[in-house]
């Protein structure tokens, strides 16, 4: 898969695209990630990006210029009608897992980070297929942004993840909550880990798991509860009186 990212701060992805899964996969070819300065496709001596906004207000707007023809410089090396060119603002669409399964399906993804207190509408109107937001917050740009897009796409694509279990248990997004997870020692500040995954019975581990996702998601994610489909093994599950661990 290629990866074409506008931005102004290329050097904000460094960390990302430089370490752990990420930085593996990009070593290993799996992944082509091309950054481009939006800054260079400026032609005054200032190299000037923004600028203020028709009808007054506060904060400044990125220029339409720069940002086009930024991303039309990469219009001799893939058809840009086909791929999903995808702008980083608070105005998208809310991203979630199944978007970015979506997109980790292509051959080509185009990201371009909004920044400042917006960008010119044009952009919006004229050249990206896709406006994606990550949460009700504000960044004070989209690199933050662009950078979890990228590494949720990242991690789905083929030979990535080391294991296909992790992939299997990705079904949790958008279902229920993961259950808790211990590993050694033991006994740690006199905190022990939960009986039951000492004990070796595997299917007493499963149920005990499969409780603890369900007691957590309803405490903390009723919103997911409502659209979980539960069997009467569950119901029974949540009803018992079994410790939740917060
Ligand atoms: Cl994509 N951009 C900015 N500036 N803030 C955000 C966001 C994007 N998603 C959530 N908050």
């Amino acid at each position: 898969m290629r990866i074409d990212i506008f931005t102004l701060f290329p050097q904000m992805f460094d960390g990302l695209l430089g370490c752990s899964i990420i930085g593996r996969a990009v070593e290993q070819g799996l992944v082509d990630i091309k950054l481009h300065d939006i800054r260079a496709y400026t032609h005054d001596k200032h190299n000037t990006v923004d600028d203020y906004p028709y009808g007054g207000g506060a904060g400044m707007v990125l220029k339409p210029e720069p940002i086009f023809e930024a991303v039309e410089s990469i219009k001799g090396e893939l058809d840009l009608s086909s791929v999903p060119t995808v702008m980083l603002s608070p105005q998208g669409r809310l991203f979630n897992q199944e978007i970015a399964r979506e997109l980790s399906g292509g051959r080509n993804l185009v990201l371009i980070c909004g920044h400042y207190e917006g960008v010119d509408e044009r952009v919006a109107e004229h050249l990206i297929s896709d406006e994606i937001s990550i949460g009700d917050y504000l960044l004070s740009g989209g690199e933050v942004a662009a950078m979890a897009v990228v590494d949720c796409v990242i991690r789905l694509l083929p030979g990535v993840l080391g294991s296909e279990a992790s992939l299997a248990e990705d079904s949790h997004i958008g279902g229920l909550l993961e259950y808790p997870q211990y590993t050694r020692p033991a006994v740690y500040r006199g905190w022990a880990v939960p009986e039951i995954l000492l004990s070796g019975d595997h299917g007493e581990i499963a149920r005990w798991r499969r409780q603890q996702s369900l007691l957590r998601t309803a405490k903390r994610r009723p919103d997911l509860m409502e659209k979980a489909v539960l069997s009467p093994e569950d119901k029974r599950l949540l009803s018992g009186s079994f410790e939740i661990k917060s």
